[in-house]
């Protein structure tokens, strides 16, 4: 019997602070902001929210903030994120500080914050049958969630959205090949590739030409370079405006050799009937759609099979192209009910 599903995010809440100016200032320049709106952000944040408004599913985060960011903390409860797990610690929450200019351009000031302190829990804890991880965290303590779900029986789900891209020395030690679901956008698939590609790969994952369909996508070659260093990874990688390619090795036969090509879907993005609004957030949309697809299935006892797979992404594009059409990251992320009307 399999327990029903329960995901945990290990990661970041922040503070987004946009200041709305006619030019980004300049050295030793002073400005005046038009207008001063607070937003609850981070990585983690973003997704657990994005999962729990993906219908219904049992989420929670792992994660610290300051006395200043209590009103962050009950923003993720009132979406359905569990928070029991979110210490407030003496530091300030981790902030954003977004000069927006008028013509679009926007400069950012990160400051890490409480994401870097210290917290108590440092594996996953039980009960977790899916682990979602980014990179807005001391690296150590996110390694420690992949290894302790890896060492787990039943061993939970592990997505992994290295975002923003770890450093040189940081990807060659990561242990990849312990990953479930690696979720990438194109710069973050180039840039691990080529930090990869300086140590000999698991496999050899041959390019045969037998799929014309990704002739265009111009990240193919690198999404089956980076296959081979994690041969039972499955990979999905967004491409904006394009839509998604996915190489999921998870439904090779039991019996094919490693080396087999790892099955790939490519699905286009929707078409936009207002046209691009504002774009952050949409990844974060549609990992934390993809989390919620995959605990569905879980939930139902469904075979993982490709069918299963091209409905969830058919999903996560919907969710991700509704969130580009809309001002902001976390608020722009639409219900399930949304997403289903919009598809039917
Ligand atoms: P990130 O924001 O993390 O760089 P992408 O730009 O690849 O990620 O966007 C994530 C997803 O958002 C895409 O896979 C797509 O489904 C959706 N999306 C992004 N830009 C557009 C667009 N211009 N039109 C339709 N969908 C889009
Ligand atoms: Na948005």
């Amino acid at each position: 019997m399999s327990m029903a599903s329960r995901c945990v995010v290990r990661g970041s809440i922040n503070i987004d602070e946009f200041f709305h100016v006619k030019e980004i200032v300049r050295r030793g320049e002073t400005i005046s902001s038009r207008e001063l709106s607070r937003r609850a952000g981070g990585k983690g944040a973003n997704q657990a929210v994005a999962v729990a408004k993906a219908g219904g599913l049992a989420v929670g985060i792992v994660g610290s903030v300051g006395e200043d960011g209590r009103w962050v903390v009950e923003n993720l409860k009132d979406s359905g994120v569990d928070v029991a797990d979110v210490q407030i610690i003496p530091e300030s929450t981790g902030r954003a500080v977004i000069q927006l200019a008028d013509d679009g351009e926007n400069s950012i000031i990160l400051y890490k914050g409480a994401n870097y302190a210290s917290h108590p829990m440092k594996s996953i804890p039980t009960g977790a049958t899916h682990v979602l991880l980014q990179n807005e965290i001391p690296l150590e303590d996110t390694l420690a969630y992949l290894e302790s779900a890896a060492e787990a029986t039943p061993s939970p789900v592990t997505i992994f959205n290295p975002s923003p891209v770890p450093s040189d020395a940081e990807i060659t030690n990561i242990p990849w090949h312990i990953i479930s679901w690696l979720i990438v956008n194109e710069g973050e698939a180039s840039d691990l590739c080529n930090s990869l590609s300086r140590k000999p790969a698991d496999s050899t994952v041959p390019r045969n030409g037998e799929a014309p369909f990704v002739e265009n996508i111009s990240v193919y070659p690198t999404l089956l370079r980076l296959s081979s260093y994690m041969p039972k990874t499955n990979i999905v990688c967004t491409l904006g405006a394009e839509g998604v390619l996915a190489l999921v090795p998870s439904f090779r036969n039991i019996t094919a050799p490693i080396t087999s090509q790892p099955e790939l879907i490519l699905l286009p993005a929707i078409k936009l009937q207002d046209g691009v609004i504002d774009t952050t957030g949409a990844g974060d949309c549609f990992t934390g759609y993809l989390v919620a697809g995959l605990m569905k299935l879980h939930d139902e006892g469904v075979e993982f099979q490709r069918e299963g797979v091209v409905s969830i992404l058919k999903r996560c594009i919907q969710a991700a192209g509704m969130c580009v059409q809309r001002r902001g990251a976390m608020e722009s992320i639409p219900l399930a009910k949304e997403v289903d009307e919009a598809i039917a």
